[in-house]
């Protein structure tokens, strides 16, 4: 039995529901953050070839082809592309949106010149094995010298202390005592928000400690260039609710 199997299908039922796609549309429309608009201008060179790996409705995608990039976007939710695809003929602007898995990607080898996967969405990805073929996707995918940009909540950076005590008698006292813990590693979340306007579902989240996210970029052939939390890379508007994640510029080795 595939043990990621439920988590996969908790995602996919996450980002098709209605009101979550809704929100994205309306996040779509308002673009960039002021901290990717940094990091694509200062490490993406201009006329590059962009994949945009779980691009969602598009939101990053779009900012790019605004920029002058030719940008390709993937997702694994198909409402997610049929949203892109339609705000794609609305604001006029040609993008490949294709419905693909970060895991398993459906590219030759170096067909890109850099690739992204934003807002976290890397994070939901369930198991680190996982986590990690989506990262040599990613080098495989793009062509030497190029650059990946991704970005994660870290663990100790989050600065939730009790939330990880809880986590952590749950998963290593309770799971070892029989109760039914749904989480498969620890740093894994699966939880229900009722305040939050956009989720119904319970959601997925693998929240990382910034030693095995560094581990796994090396591991995956990777040069991590940088990383810093959104907020201190560019301020961003108080009303973006989305959490100061970590951003990580990562560099195939070679010359583009
Ligand atoms: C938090 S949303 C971000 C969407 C978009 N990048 C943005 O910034 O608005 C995360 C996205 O990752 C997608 N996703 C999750 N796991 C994926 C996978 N294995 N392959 C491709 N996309 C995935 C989800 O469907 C969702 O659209």
């Amino acid at each position: 039995m595939d043990k990621h199997k439920r988590i996969r299908e908790l995602i996919l039922k996450e980002f098709s529901n209605q009101k979550v796609q809704k929100a994205y549309e309306r996040l779509t429309r308002k673009g960039l953050w002021k901290s990717e608009k940094k990091l694509f201008k200062k490490y993406f060179k201009k006329g590059s070839v962009v994949l945009d790996i779980g691009c969602g409705s598009g939101r990053t995608s779009f900012g790019l082809a605004k920029m002058g990039f030719k940008v390709t976007g993937i997702d694994i939710t198909p409402a997610m592309i049929k949203t892109a695809k339609r705000l794609s003929k609305e604001f006029n602007i040609k993008i490949d949106f294709l419905i693909g898995d970060a895991v398993q990607l459906c590219f030759k080898n170096e067909s890109f010149n850099c690739a992204l996967f934003s807002f976290n969405g890397w994070d939901q990805i369930p198991g680190k094995e996982n986590r990690l073929k989506a990262l040599k996707e990613a080098y495989r995918v793009i062509r030497p010298g190029g650059f990946f940009i991704f970005t994660s909540h870290v663990r100790h950076l989050r600065g939730y202390f009790w939330l990880w005590v809880k986590q952590w008698i749950k998963f290593y006292i309770l799971k070892r005592l029989g109760f039914n813990v749904k989480e498969i590693e620890f740093g894994d979340r699966l939880f229900k928000e009722a305040s939050e306007e956009m989720y119904e579902n319970e959601q997925f989240i693998h929240i990382p400690k910034l030693s095995k996210i560094k581990e796994q970029i090396r591991e995956a052939g990777f040069e991590l260039v940088f990383y810093d939390k959104r907020n201190t890379i560019a301020p961003e508007d108080k009303k973006l609710k989305s959490g100061n994640c970590t951003m990580f510029v990562c560099k195939k080795p070679g010359k583009s």
